[in-house]
């Protein structure tokens, strides 16, 4: 048996601080969530599924499109080596509870994150859980850069990353790294208890290579009950607002486009460590990559692009570094 799921102390942690960092800077993080009698239980129960040979390869979706019948289908999907995932609702409740996993359950079951999200950050509204657990094998296991989903695919509005790794240092790597646009990346340590929140559709991100002999995670999926096609314009940046000649950069299909000019170079490294030996895959994935890059160039005048890749990434500077600063639990 789990001991009860510890919602006072995640109602207070996501609270009115982590609502501003959520909205303003796209992502919030907050330290020491469940307590280690949780995060043992979590990290022991993935331990045994992995055991259990009840995990599958994680893959990544490319070529997204809308087929004949209007679905939104995928053209292919290249497999990460060593890193492995099982989505929790994929198994029916009964099998679930046959698992004996009662931390995993009661984590999937609890309302209480879903509830703090939206009374820190009422605009996302979000209804629905999903949850993925994760075992990444090392090896320098990895993911490419990418924005979770768009706001045409999927009606999720949420993505955590639940970390479960007491004896993480910095030579394990596996670090969470995101790109706030039109600010400087940042990396955020797996470290044990520590739970990520950012908006799926705007917040760009990668997994670096990871080397501690196991590496766990929990990723939590939050949806919206109906299609919202508008983008909630997460992150605000709102002091950036008034600064003259930069709100161009805070369009959220803008900051999507030329993050991708700016970060090139990064995406394309994140590519090739991310599918191991996979050569050809590598290749159709850069290629493509590379004809949207051309495309999207096309659009600008030479004097925009060259002013563009001087003035960003913007330094982070006190107001953002005081909002993207870990919230801490005891
Ligand atoms: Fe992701």
């Amino acid at each position: 048996m789990a001991q009860s799921f510890p919602k006072a102390r995640v109602n207070q942690l996501i609270g009115e601080d982590f609502g501003q960092s959520l909205e303003n800077v796209g992502f919030g993080i907050i330290d020491g969530l469940l307590g280690s009698d949780w995060t043992n239980g979590l990290r022991q129960e993935i331990k045994k599924l992995y055991d259990q040979g009840l995990l599958v390869p994680n893959k990544t979706y490319y070529e997204g499109r809308k087929d004949e019948n209007g679905r939104f289908v995928y053209g292919y999907s290249v497999s990460k080596p060593n890193v492995h995932e099982l989505d929790l609702s994929t198994i029916e409740l009964q099998k679930r509870k046959e698992l004996d996993i009662p931390h995993l359950n009661a984590l999937y079951e609890d309302e209480t994150i879903q509830k703090s999200i939206n009374r820190a950050a009422p605009d996302f509204n979000i209804t629905k859980l999903d949850i993925k657990i994760q075992y990444n094998a090392g090896e320098g296991g990895c993911f490419p850069m990418h924005f979770d989903t768009t706001t045409n695919v999927s009606k999720r509005r949420v993505t955590g990353t639940l970390y479960l790794n007491p004896d993480w240092i910095p030579e394990h790597g596996g670090q969470l790294r995101v790109y706030p646009f039109p600010y400087d990346i940042m990396d955020v340590d797996p470290l044990n208890d520590r739970l990520v929140l950012f908006s799926s559709h705007e917040t760009l991100h990668r997994v670096m290579p990871s080397h501690a002999p196991a590496r766990y995670c929990i990723t939590l999926w939050y949806y919206v009950d109906q299609d919202s096609p508008q983008s909630l314009q997460i992150p605000r940046f709102s002091w950036l607002r008034q600064v003259e000649g930069i709100g161009f950069l805070l369009n959220p299909n803008t900051r999507k486009l030329l993050s991708k000019i700016v970060y090139d170079n990064h995406w394309r490294e994140s590519v090739r460590q991310s599918f191991g030996e996979q050569k050809e895959e590598i290749e159709k994935i850069l290629a493509n990559h590379n004809k949207e890059v051309e495309h999207i160039k096309k659009q600008l005048s030479p004097e925009i692009l060259d002013f563009l890749l001087q003035c960003v990434p913007l330094a982070h500077g006190e107001d953002f570094l005081k909002l993207a600063r870990p919230i801490k639990g005891e």
